[in-house]
């Protein structure tokens, strides 16, 4: 007997660090989360985004298995939780909430506590993971010295002895000033790119995400709105809007009218805004028309869509009502 002849041609989907299909969480009658379809790749940062109580706490903590779907599948690292909850996690790595430590005993002292828990190779990353998070000269000093953004690395630090595939972090910059900022995602960075590890942050601050980020699913009251590369997310797709900045808008505007590569084109008080027909390459185009009929180009960019304008649509509803309060 012969095996079949051919084999599947279709490009599989890669694997994924994360998949839910229809997740919904209800508390009584309230709807926290309502038919989640999340796809996290591996191997990259993702943001999970969307403001207070959009459900984002929730999620993670079901990822974790810590409480029950009322509905719809999750897989973390291929395995279905919460039916195989301990192999998933095995290479997870959370923090949930804000780390909690031994204040009276140093950081070193309080991985060593964990490390001992897990085994010769969590202890052997004791100070690799230090390293890794920037805390190796404070390691010595007792947790209650610390400052909110060392206690924060020092929790990534902690996730990182059982070497995780897997890092979920639920809003894991929280507190932190505009520097903390930029050394947690530099780490976020050098982890995924250098390490290979996949990396899942909660977050209500786009700015945030977009720079740490290279994936995001925006979630508003328990739906996931949209989802995909950030680029994808920002570029908006299908429209592309310019600002231009001209010495004569008048005259400009007539001018631009007039060619095939715009659709449409106003002032602002930015300068001139111009929607164009085609792909973000023809503004070169518009550019090299300006110049040569004698304009002075002062400014010329793209406007930013789709991923900041969803969002602070999002954000100023909530802002508008306050329905939003808490329990
Ligand atoms: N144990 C609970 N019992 C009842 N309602 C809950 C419970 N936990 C969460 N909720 C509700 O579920 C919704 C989502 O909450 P969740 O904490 O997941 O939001 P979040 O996106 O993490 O918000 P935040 O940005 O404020 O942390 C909210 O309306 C919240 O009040
Ligand atoms: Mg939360």
């Amino acid at each position: 007997m012969s095996t079949p002849t051919h084999e599947i041609s279709q490009a599989p989907q890669p694997p994924a660090a994360i998949e839910t299909v229809g997740v919904t969480k209800r508390f009584g009658t309230r709807t926290a989360l309502d038919g989640v379809d999340l796809r996290v790749p591996l191997g990259s940062a993702f943001g999970f985004l969307g403001p207070n109580g959009a459900g984002k706490t929730t999620l993670i903590r079901m990822l974790l298995g810590l409480t029950p779907a009322s509905a719809g599948s999750m897989r973390v690292l291929g395995r279905p939780v919460p039916a195989d909850r301990a192999a998933a996690l095995e290479r997870v790595g959370a923090i949930v909430e804000d780390p909690r430590f031994h204040p009276h005993l140093s950081g070193r002292e309080n991985l060593r506590i964990v490390a001992a828990l897990r085994g010769a190779d969590a202890a052997a990353r004791i100070v690799p993971a230090l390293e890794r998070v920037g805390l190796s000269q404070r390691a010595d000093e007792k947790v209650k010295r610390y400052s909110l953004g060392m206690r924060q690395r020092l929790g990534v630090a902690r996730c990182l002895l059982a070497d995780p595939q897997l890092l979920i972090l639920d809003e894991p910059t929280n507190g932190l000033d505009p520097g903390g900022i930029q050394e947690f995602r530099e780490m976020i960075r050098a982890m995924v790119e250098q390490e290979g590890r996949t990396v899942f942050i909660s977050s209500h601050l786009l700015d945030e995400v977009e720079k740490i980020c290279d994936a995001a699913a925006i979630v508003d009251r328990g739906k996931v709105i949209t989802q995909g590369p950030i680029a994808e997310l920002a570029g908006g797709g299908s429209r592309h809007e310019l600002i231009i900045g001209v010495d004569d808008p008048d005259r400009a505007i007539e001018l631009l009218g007039r060619l095939e590569q715009v659709r449409e084109a106003h002032r602002s008080d930015e300068g001139l805004r111009v929607t164009l027909a085609g792909g973000p390459e023809s503004a070169a185009i518009l550019n090299a028309q300006l110049v040569s009929a004698g304009f002075a180009v002062t400014r010329l960019e793209p406007v930013r869509h789709s991923l900041e304008q969803r969002f602070l649509e999002i954000t100023s509803r909530l802002d508008a009502s306050s329905e939003e309060v808490p329990a």
